[in-house]
């Protein structure tokens, strides 16, 4: 996080670094409120010693790359995506806009809108190779991991997937990446199901053809209802990009190998299935279910304080706030169950949020509802499985994971490669396996 409106740092500025083992000082140079992390090898004791690293094994203060995609103040919860609020874009923009913001860098105009629009329409189809492995699960497999494994065997699908130094190359790549992940998420939903696959019909809208893709009877025919539809475009627009999150940094650390787009963007489906990124939209239906009544919420609050268990849906690495998705969700939410009628489980998520905010260990440790916490009741709403809710989260990221990997591609970069600090044996000489003493 750098405030855009903050004057850089003057190229005079350094931290100055005193090594109290030898009394030597050391400068390195202030950039953005960040030092070299290379600088601090010239610190040694003797000129032979490796020289200081800097030790962060969950990134929690390490800054990866330069970006200009997405913007995060997690103190003031405020995410804008290439400048713009994602309040705004949440109210006025369609999935469609936000893919051409986060890879183009800018609102498209009506024509660019429709030419992005028959480029993606051009790439949609059903590879035979992908119903053949989505059919070769059995169906009470997470979607998740069909997704997964269904994304990565893309790569088979072209012959040009290696090409990734050249610009042209990976326009057609996003392009099928795009067209393709509804497609493949649609799929595995169906396969749960036991249902045939089904594509999106003429003039569909990204999420209009997604949810004909998911919700199609046997017969091919869907009954969308336009709120539902905007409730779902929403919910990619609000999803699809997050800065360097665990999934976005797979991403970029696995594309660093110069590896295909299909096996960097399976890492992130992998990164976000689990239940403390993605998952948690899973793990918080889960986590309702399981409070029968309002009159069982301070009960099971008590067990979230006393580490029993975390409260899912709630808390941020970077979010010491409200995040500002999670506020547009619980409106959307509203909105939805206006229309489907009211589910018990809301109000009891409305009960451990309001309890929530006024408790001290919540208040102290800066943990509010993050994207996760309603989002999962707004697809139970449309009638998926939980299974499901990480999956629509991984179509809505497949843009910024994207727009990351092109702009990482654009730029020099090297593979990425951290360090450790090695506690395990020091040498020692090969035993035979009957000298061994067990
Ligand atoms: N319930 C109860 N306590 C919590 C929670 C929670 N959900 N989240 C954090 N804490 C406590 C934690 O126990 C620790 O307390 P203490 O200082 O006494 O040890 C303190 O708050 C700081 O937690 P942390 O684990 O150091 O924070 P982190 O930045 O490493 O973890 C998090 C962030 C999102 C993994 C965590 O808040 C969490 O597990 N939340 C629940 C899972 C969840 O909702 N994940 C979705 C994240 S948003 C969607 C996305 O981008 O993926």
């Amino acid at each position: 996080m750098t405030d855009p409106e903050k004057s850089p740092s003057s190229q005079r500025d350094v931290l100055l670094i005193e090594d109290s083992r030898t009394g030597r000082r050391f400068e390195l140079p202030i950039t953005d409120d960040t030092v070299p992390a290379m600088g601090l090898r010239d610190i040694r004791l003797q000129e032979e010693d490796f020289g200081m690293l800097s030790f962060d094994p969950a990134l929690t203060n390490t800054v990866t790359c330069r970006s200009s995609i997405t913007y995060i103040d997690g103190e003031a919860g405020i995410l804008n995506y290439r400048g713009y609020p994602i309040e705004q874009l949440a109210e006025n923009a369609d999935f469609l806009d936000v893919i051409h913001l986060l890879l183009e860098g800018d609102l498209p105009t009506p024509s660019q809108r429709d030419l992005l629009e028959s480029e993606i329409q051009a790439e949609v189809r059903l590879p035979d190779s992908s119903v053949a492995l989505i059919a070769s699960f059995p169906e009470d497999a997470h979607p998740m991991t069909m997704l997964t494994a269904a994304v990565a065997g893309l790569a088979s699908e072209f012959p040009d997937v290696e090409k990734v130094r050249d610009p042209g190359n990976r326009r057609a790549q996003v392009l099928r990446l795009l067209a393709l992940t509804p497609v493949l998420a649609a799929l595995a939903n169906r396969h749960s199901a036991g249902l045939p696959p089904v594509l999106p019909a003429e003039g569909d809208s990204y999420a209009g053809g997604f949810l004909r893709m998911l919700l199609s009877n046997p017969e091919g025919k869907a009954d969308i209802h336009p709120a539902m539809e905007r409730a779902l475009d929403a919910l990619l627009v609000l999803h699809a990009d997050h800065e360097q999150n665990c999934s976005a940094n797979a991403v970029r650390a696995v594309a660093s190998s110069l590896v295909n787009p299909y096996s960097a963007a399976a890492a992130g489906i992998a990164a976000l299935h689990g239940p403390l990124h993605g998952g948690a939209s899973q793990a918080v239906l889960q986590m309702l279910d399981e409070i029968p009544s309002l009159d069982d919420v301070p009960a099971f609050l008590d067990s979230c304080k006393t580490g029993e268990r975390r409260l899912m849906g709630f808390g941020h690495r970077v979010y010491h706030n409200y995040d500002p998705r999670a506020k547009v969700i619980r409106d959307l939410a509203a909105q939805v169950f206006e229309i489907v009628g009211d589910d018990p489980k809301l109000a009891i998520a409305k009960a451990l949020e309001t309890v929530a905010l006024e408790d001290d260990y919540f208040i102290s440790r800066k943990l509010f509802p993050n994207v996760d916490f309603y989002s999962g009741l707004i697809y139970a709403a449309l009638g998926f499985d939980p299974g499901m809710f990480p999956v629509f989260f991984a179509v809505g990221r497949m843009s910024g994971w994207l727009a990351h990997w092109e702009e990482m591609m654009a730029e020099p970069f090297k593979i990425v490669r951290p360090r450790q600090i090695y506690q395990g044996p020091a040498r020692r000489d090969w035993i035979p396996p009957d000298e061994r003493k067990g």
